[in-house]
């Protein structure tokens, strides 16, 4: 007889969002500005602002105000059967401008609420502590994370959050997308490049104060929370060589390697040696002072989360673009695409999930998986979006193969569970969620939530632990 198939007992299954995206209240209970608050249009293919002009939209600041609706939120992740829920800490929530000592307490207590009302509905916070929205005066008065005294405020927002909420969160996450650094340095690590031509020297440096903030991070969570596990977060959509060419398969294992640098670092906990020549033929020399080296390799990353969206190829010589998804390249004939040209490769998650545990053998989590389309609601009121539930069953198979392979993925977060607005391009059009929000481009809706058919079917798979995805 053939075993069922079925996931792991403790597999966690949920959703992720960040503040930026959901919360709104941009300037409510004492926050301050974001960088996500004074972009228009998204991070790719907006603009950020050097101050908040009152006649123009910007999505972030009323979101779906999920700071105001999270209980009712909360109330149907629980519904669909989540354990997992993925969010970020607002950065200036908690430090209006990033360089106080002391925290705002009306910050920390929406979060104390926040998790109070998961953890009462048996879903287990994952916190993700920088996602794209650095406190503005940070990035304008001190050039975010080029300047290295951004370790000691960071480190301080990281003790505030461990010490306050250290029996509630026992999952965190550094940076999101930190190899994102190389293609928007300003969303990821609050850095506006000065010299366009010659980037690598800024970016290697913030990436350094980024390694040394994080393994500061480490130390503190460990200490203050002995019973947590804290994370990398990578963005790893899979990019192919174009063809079997030699010099295609070199050139895109190199450009692989430029965004495992990042999890090679914090998980292995030095430098890689192949990062030596792309340091002498840049001319790069990173500033450290003593001991940085020695704090990398103590304390490192317990696991290993990544977004996984699309993937993409590449041809020797070509230059390597990207957006919120990943890499883009040149299109792969053998794959369809999403209405953002997003190309659908469940296999692909397959094969990173094997390669990061060839390459580090820790525990994963898929923290960002997801299908931005336009979805239409009918006179009824349903929505049938087909389109999603495929994308999310193929995708969980591939994550159930990945398992039978022997790695160890631990959690699933579906990418906004409820329709939040893209980071990429600052629309609401581009809808990810089981939940549909009324809301448009523009900013006009009643915010009311609507279930869609795919809530349904993830309820489905949670309840049957993976099981109905296999069944007939
Ligand atoms: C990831 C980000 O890059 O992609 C998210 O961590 C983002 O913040 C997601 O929303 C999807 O991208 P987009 O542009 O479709 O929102």
């Amino acid at each position: 007889m053939s075993k069922e198939k079925v996931f792991p007992k403790d597999f966690l299954w949920g959703g992720a969002i960040a503040a930026n995206q959901a919360e709104g209240a941009w300037n409510v209970d004492g926050k301050g500005a974001s960088q996500a608050d004074m972009t228009r249009g998204g991070i790719i293919s907006g603009e950020t602002d050097q101050q908040i002009d009152p006649n123009l939209y910007y999505a972030s600041h009323e979101a779906i105000d999920f700071y105001h609706q999270y209980k009712e939120d909360v109330q149907m992740f629980s519904e669909m059967g989540f354990s997992l829920f993925r969010t970020s800490i607002a950065w200036s929530r908690i430090f209006p401008k990033g360089d106080e000592k002391e925290p705002n307490e009306k910050g920390l207590q929406f979060y104390d609420d926040l998790f109070d009302e998961l953890l009462g509905k048996g879903i287990q916070p994952m916190i993700t502590i920088s996602h794209y929205e650095m406190p503005i005066h940070l990035v304008d008065e001190y050039g975010g994370w080029s300047n290295r005294q951004l370790i000691e405020f960071f480190s301080r927002f990281c003790e505030v959050i461990f010490k306050r909420y250290k029996d509630k969160v026992k999952y965190w996450l550094t940076f999101n997308e930190i190899n994102n650094m190389h293609k928007i340095p300003l969303a990821t690590g609050g850095v506006r490049i000065k010299n366009e031509e010659e980037p690598l020297q800024e970016i290697y440096q913030a990436s350094h104060h980024m390694f040394v903030a994080n393994s500061h991070a480490v130390r503190l969570c460990k200490e203050i929370i002995p019973d947590s596990m804290i994370g990398a977060m990578l963005s790893l959509s899979v990019l192919y060589p174009n063809s079997c060419r030699p010099e295609d398969v070199f050139e895109t294992n190199t450009y692989r390697r430029r965004h495992l640098f990042y999890s090679d670092v914090m998980i292995r906990g030095e430098y890689p040696t192949y990062v030596d020549r792309i340091f002498k033929e840049h001319t790069i020399s990173i500033n450290m002072e003593e001991g940085d080296l020695e704090l990398l390799k103590a304390h490192t990353c317990e696991y290993l989360a990544f977004s996984y969206y699309l993937s993409s190829t590449h041809k020797a010589g070509m230059p390597i673009l990207t957006h919120t998804g990943g890499v883009r390249g040149i299109d792969n004939p053998y794959l369809p695409k999403s209405k953002w040209g997003w190309q659908i490769d469940p296999i692909g998650l397959r094969i990173v999930c094997n390669e990061l545990t060839d390459r580090y053998n820790v525990p994963l989590f898929i923290v960002e998986n997801g299908y931005g389309d336009v979805d239409s609601i009918n006179e009824d009121g349903s929505i049938h979006d087909i389109d999603r539930t495929n994308f999310l069953k193929e995708h969980l198979v591939e994550i159930y193969n990945a398992i039978e392979d022997g790695c160890d993925v631990r959690g699933f977060a579906w990418w906004g569970p409820i329709d939040i607005v893209s980071a990429g391009t600052g629309e609401m059009k581009k809808r990810y969620g089981f939940i549909h929000v009324d809301k448009d481009n523009e900013g006009n809706g009643s915010l009311k939530r609507t279930k869609k058919d795919s809530f349904y079917e993830f309820q489905k798979i949670i309840e049957s632990n993976g099981a109905s995805l296999f069944s007939k």
